[in-house]
């Protein structure tokens, strides 16, 4: 067989992290429950590795192009890369960034931390000119939930020149869309809570980075702060990464079909979609009350947050308080699933319909 590294992303998908191919061994990587192995070897305690883990970190480092660790969410993935961030330094980053990811921010800064500068990160201009004083350009592209698009390789450029470090988000695109690393990017970071697992049953998070350096200290802070993954979640997650590519073509194939449909739709006033993936933006003519109606009213989708799973779900976003107050209150974040498109639309259309009257 050729090596596995000349595949193609779908093959990777299916073929990477698996135990070699030899007699009597499972196809799949087993789940290794232990909280400590025999002395003497390279991994010593749970905290410090374990292989379900290693065989999803390998797979999705290969999507990524980088090594990869894997963390207990998202935003501990984050955490651990802001702690980064010497003290008093800068980060820019998107004003309309996940929430969480903002909380984070505005939490450290309150506390003298760092300082933080926010950005449209769709204006590269306003990108490139903040991050001279940067010590960290935190990037989000595609943005939850504005959806906005970030031009990677200048504010690449313009990041490292300042010195800074360049983190992408890559959980809207997720590597077979979007690959940062291969753009420059220092860091990529996954919720892979969302397209990476797929189902709606797991929380876990992931990094990945070229850097050996970088991947030295980020593996040494996840050993130290212990925000590591349940090994039952990352072989859901690998289990679930095997299926990214059918998943996301029909996610999005389905999404590019309701956006057609939306944009017709008299009760919409905007759709935002940037052209790729599974998560489309509404903005409902009528305002918050018409997406609480719609979110509320619909038998096929399901009213949820989070995104990226094999179902349909929407929210209103400003139901959350820490939304920014710049996301519309009639915007409704749609995360497209893998059912027939028109189940979906024939769900959407009655109560549509029903906001723009006979
Ligand atoms: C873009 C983005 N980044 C990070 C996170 C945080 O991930 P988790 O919920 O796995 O901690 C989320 C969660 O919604 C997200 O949408």
């Amino acid at each position: 067989m050729s090596d596995a590294h000349t595949f193609r992303p779908a093959t990777v998908a299916v073929t990477s992290g698996r135990p070699p191919h030899q007699p009597d061994r499972p196809l799949n990587e087993p789940i290794t429950m232990a909280s400590t192995y025999v002395a003497g070897g390279e991994l010593e305690y749970g905290r410090y590795g374990n292989p379900t883990w290693t065989a999803f970190e390998s797979a999705l480092g290969e999507l990524e192009g980088g090594r990869c660790l894997a963390f207990a969410s998202g935003l501990a993935t984050v955490a651990t890369i802001l702690d980064l961030v010497g003290q008093g330094g800068t980060v820019v980053a998107p004003r309309h960034a996940y929430n969480g990811s903002l909380l984070q921010l505005a939490d450290l800064e309150a506390r003298g931390r760092l300082r933080t500068v926010l950005v449209d990160v769709a204006d590269t201009d306003a990108v490139t000119a903040a991050c001279e004083d940067a010590a960290l350009v935190w990037l989000e592209s595609p943005t939850n939930p504005a959806l906005e698009v970030a031009d990677l390789p200048p504010i690449v450029t313009a990041a490292h020149d300042a010195g800074a470090f360049v983190v992408v988000d890559n959980t809207f695109a997720t590597p077979l869309l979007q690959q940062p690393l291969s753009l420059g990017a220092d860091i990529v970071v996954h919720s892979a809570t969302k397209f990476i697992a797929g189902h709606s049953d797991v929380l876990l998070g992931a990094l990945a980075t070229r850097n050996d350096e970088l991947f030295d200290v980020l593996k040494k802070r996840r050993d130290m702060i212990g925000a590591v993954p349940g090994t039952f979640e990352a072989w859901l997650a690998l289990r679930g990464l095997r299926t990214l590519h059918v998943r996301l073509e029909r996610a999005q194939a389905n999404a590019q079909e309701l956006v057609r449909r939306l944009e017709g739709h008299p009760a919409v006033a905007e759709v935002r979609y940037p052209g790729f993936g599974a998560i489309i933006s509404v903005v409902l003519d009528q305002g918050g009350l018409a997406a609480d109606l719609l979110t509320h009213k619909t038998r096929l989708w399901v009213h949820a947050t989070s995104l990226g799973g094999v179902e349909s779900t929407f929210e209103r976003r400003r139901r959350w308080k820490a939304e920014p107050a710049t996301i519309p209150e009639g915007l409704v974040r749609m995360s497209v699933g893998i059912e027939d498109v028109e189940d979906l639309w024939d769900d959407l259309a009655v109560v549509l319909d029903e906001l723009t009257g006979p």
